[in-house]
């Protein structure tokens, strides 16, 4: 195989049939397209070569800069992309909270720009999502950025049309497969998939995966998160099912420790929801004397996810554990075991208790910087939890009061906290915009 360039070896993946003894269907063949043996390493390599080629033309003339919304493999593609065309790229994203992704990308020689989050912009002047203002810096005239748009742009969705979903229907002889399984994400895959396979065979079921509410899995999107996806239609689907964290894990665990994949965790999802949803298709298969096809797509690969395993599954990696991790609290632990404080207690006790508590803020540092309350720390809530899972980081003697955004992340913590033996930790109710919107004094770095 000899190449001109490094992005004539985009695509043209393998399809590779999981062994059944590892998935226990006796009806259905069930194969891995293996997304993350693309160049740059994942199934984002195609749109962002197809997205980014007319850009790259032109700011290879113009010295515009090509800008992605993107804290992952996107950007990643992105940026090698750019380098290649000696054009800069940046990539603007809420927080990264994957750290090996955040250093590759710098690696690479990508720009970042974090910006906070809606609920975590807290200046009452600026009713606008950061994001929104960074789509209006785009289309302001003379801007020169050259921006890929990924969750709206249509040749997200061509590039899988053109390329992934044939390959899937020729490895198969010509035939599409009965499931197909993908991971949402942009929905740019498994629209263009889902769309070639069904010209070939309207019955084909296609199955959208989504990170279960509230939890996170690097590269998906909740099913809140993904009506906000210009590129997401509901009929594209025939069913969408969520996964949590752990079933992503455990499906990833499973396809690199019995299969020799090395995935990572949306392709340890894609894995375990086939499984979750074929194990019924299988029974009803079972005595007709028919067989199945299903296909799952793996995205990409495991070593940048290892301070996302270490952070839920810590056992996995050979560690013990002598603290608690909030990751492994669930929402019903969290409510029933955390204590909670409204704001105006909350004020009383952080002014006049005796001891007074330590305010922890675990929001980013950009919107702690913004607002804050007064004579609070800033622990943003990934450094927390590693703290926490190395033992208690305060003195049993030291009441503490925990505040977040919304409230959400600090009822975690403090059920964590209280778990790990602490008396007295409190979750701030309604979290910091709460406080604020009581008309609580907050201050400005
Ligand atoms: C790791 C990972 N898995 C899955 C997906 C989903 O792919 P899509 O954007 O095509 O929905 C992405 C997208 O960024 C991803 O980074």
């Amino acid at each position: 195989m000899r190449y001109d360039s490094i992005t004539e070896a985009i695509g043209n993946t393998p399809l590779v049939r999981i062994d059944p003894a590892v998935h226990g269907l006796r009806n259905i063949d069930l194969y891995a397209k293996l997304e993350m043996l693309n160049p740059f390493g994942s199934v984002k390599d195609r749109p962002a070569w197809h997205m980014a080629r007319p850009h790259l033309e032109d700011a290879t003339d113009s010295g515009g800069t090509v800008v992605e919304l993107s804290s992952g493999n996107t950007a990643k593609a992105l940026a090698l992309l750019a380098g290649m065309h000696g054009v800069r790229f940046k990539s603007v994203t809420n927080r990264m909270r994957v750290p090996e992704i955040k250093e590759l990308l710098l690696l690479i020689g990508a720009e970042i720009e974090e910006l906070p989050g809606r609920s975590e912009c807290l200046d009452p002047t600026d009713t606008d999502d950061p994001l929104t203002h960074f789509h209006r810096a785009l289309s302001d005239p003379g801007s020169t950025y050259l921006h890929t748009d990924q969750y709206f742009n249509p040749r997200n969705v061509e590039s899988h049309v053109g390329s992934t979903g044939p390959e899937i229907v020729k490895d198969l002889d010509g035939r599409a497969p009965d499931w197909f399984i993908a991971c949402v994400g942009t929905a740019g895959s498994s629209t263009g998939v889902a769309k070639v396979l069904r010209e070939h065979d309207s019955r084909v079921h296609v199955l959208g995966l989504v990170a279960h509410k509230s939890d996170f899995i690097p590269g998906i999107r909740t099913i809140d998160e993904v009506q906000q996806v210009g590129l997401f239609d509901p009929a594209t689907y025939d069913t969408i099912e969520s996964v949590t964290s752990d079933e992503a894990i455990d499906g990833m665990i499973t396809l690199i420790r019995r299969c020799g994949l090395l995935s990572g965790p949306t392709g340890g999802a894609a894995y375990q929801g086939a499984v979750r949803q074929l194990r019924f298709a299988d029974d009803e298969l079972e005595g007709t004397g028919q067989r199945g096809t299903a296909v799952f797509i793996v995205c990409d690969r495991a070593e940048s996810y290892l301070s996302y395993v270490r952070q839920r599954r810590p056992e996995l990696l050979g560690r013990t554990v002598r603290g608690r991790s909030a990751a492994a609290v669930t929402d019903a632990e969290a409510r029933a075991e955390a204590q909670v404080i409204g704001v105006d207690e909350a004020r009383r006790w952080s002014a006049e208790g005796d001891p007074r508590p330590l305010v922890v803020d675990l929001r980013s540092p950009h919107a702690y910087a913004a607002l804050h309350i007064e004579g609070s720390v800033n622990i943003v809530d990934e450094v927390f939890d590693d703290l926490l899972r190395g033992g208690l980081p305060f003195s049993k003697r030291t009441p503490v009061l925990l505040a977040c955004p919304v409230g959400e992340k600090s009822l975690r913590y403090a059920a964590a906290l209280t778990r790990m033996g602490h008396p007295d930790v409190r979750s701030l109710v309604g979290g910091i915009v709460a406080w604020r919107d009581a008309g609580a004094p907050l201050v400005r770095e």
